[in-house]
């Protein structure tokens, strides 16, 4: 299968008042059209980051972002966003709010019937069309960001980037949500990289979920394959020896491999780090598996290395 989009040896330093903060070094990602991508790490480490520079709100320092071939330097409709916080027009119904970006991306190519058809399409996918006629401050977190969803979905972006769409809500709606989310990524088969905190979601909803190591000079750290196959139900799962291996792996890097660094280095003989290598929940070690832990020492030896990526 040919890269759909191609996270390209990408690194990144913010500078400002004289200050240089080398947030990303070297992320390197190839990712297939239709694939589920999670993006996990600690707070801080990069991964708003990367999707910024994905959605083209953010420039590179070196590297590039393709999508089919093409360099992406500007937002577009083909990458549409959802943030944690869906930002909805106050003043717009559900409704005219999904009807606002339909008519930014499809004028012109769509009249006033067909747009109507395809808002509502949208909506029913999120199951939000019984209340399109609501205005925002009439619905709750969960139903605003069903309509963030269904906003982004009808722009019919190629690349679907989410930062931690469900961050803000109770368990419930979130588990709601994450299995619409599940269904429409079934029926609509794109490419959606999705930020998140939350180890469960990541594997029920993920292909590949993608380790980043801590920053500064944040960058892969190891790539979980979730072969578990689809559709997938949660109750099930949740007994599943394959699914917690996942879990298990992945908790493995975000608490041990790049807990502080004394702890990174018991773990690196430990058996966490021994089943993570060994294991087939198809787990693979980039090169720059360590490459957070490095970072971690940042005041020691590894500082002389030169970290200019310009
Ligand atoms: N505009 C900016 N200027 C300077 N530093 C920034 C800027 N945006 C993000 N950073 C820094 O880059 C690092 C990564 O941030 P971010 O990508 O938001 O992390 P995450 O989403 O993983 O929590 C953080 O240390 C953050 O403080
Ligand atoms: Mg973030």
């Amino acid at each position: 299968m040919t890269t759909f989009l191609d996270i390209s040896q990408i690194s990144k330093t913010f500078e400002s008042e004289g200050n240089r903060f080398e947030a990303l070094r070297n992320v390197d990602l190839k990712i297939n059209e239709g694939e589920f991508i999670s993006l996990i790490g600690h707070s801080g480490c990069g991964k708003s980051t990367v999707l910024n520079i994905v959605a083209g709100l953010l420039d590179v320092t070196a590297g590039g972002v393709f999508l089919q071939h093409k360099e992406i330097d500007e937002p577009g409709p083909d990458r549409a966003v959802v943030f944690q916080n869906h930002a909805l027009m106050p003043w717009l119904s559900v409704f005219g709010n999904v009807e606002l970006a339909v008519k930014t991306v499809f004028k012109g190519v769509k009249n006033r019937r067909e747009m109507r058809e395809w808002i509502e399409h949208n909506l029913r996918l999120v199951n939000m069309y019984d209340a399109r006629d609501k205005m925002p401050h009439e619905i709750s977190g969960g139903m605003k960001q069903r309509v963030g969803i269904a906003r982004a979905l009808a722009m019919q972006p190629k690349v679907l980037l989410m930062d931690e769409p469900f961050g803000a809500l109770d368990a419930l709606t979130r588990a709601q949500l994450q299995d619409s989310t599940m269904e429409i990524h079934r029926e609509l088969g794109n490419t959606v990289i999705m930020i998140t905190h939350d180890v469960d979601e990541a594997v029920l909803l993920s292909d590949r979920i993608v380790m980043m190591t801590n920053g500064p000079a944040a960058t892969v750290g190891q790539i979980v394959e979730v072969n578990l196959p689809r559709p997938r139900n949660r109750l099930a799962l949740a007994e599943d020896t394959q699914f917690n291996h996942c879990r298990h792996l992945v908790l493995d890097f975000l608490y041990a491999a790049q807990a502080e660094p004394a702890a990174a280095a018991g773990a690196e003989t430990g058996p966490c780090a021994a089943a993570a290598a060994a294991q087939t929940c198809d787990g693979q070690r980039s090169g720059t598996a360590d490459g957070g832990r490095k970072a971690d020492h940042r005041a020691g030896a590894q500082r002389g290395r030169p970290s200019r990526a310009a």
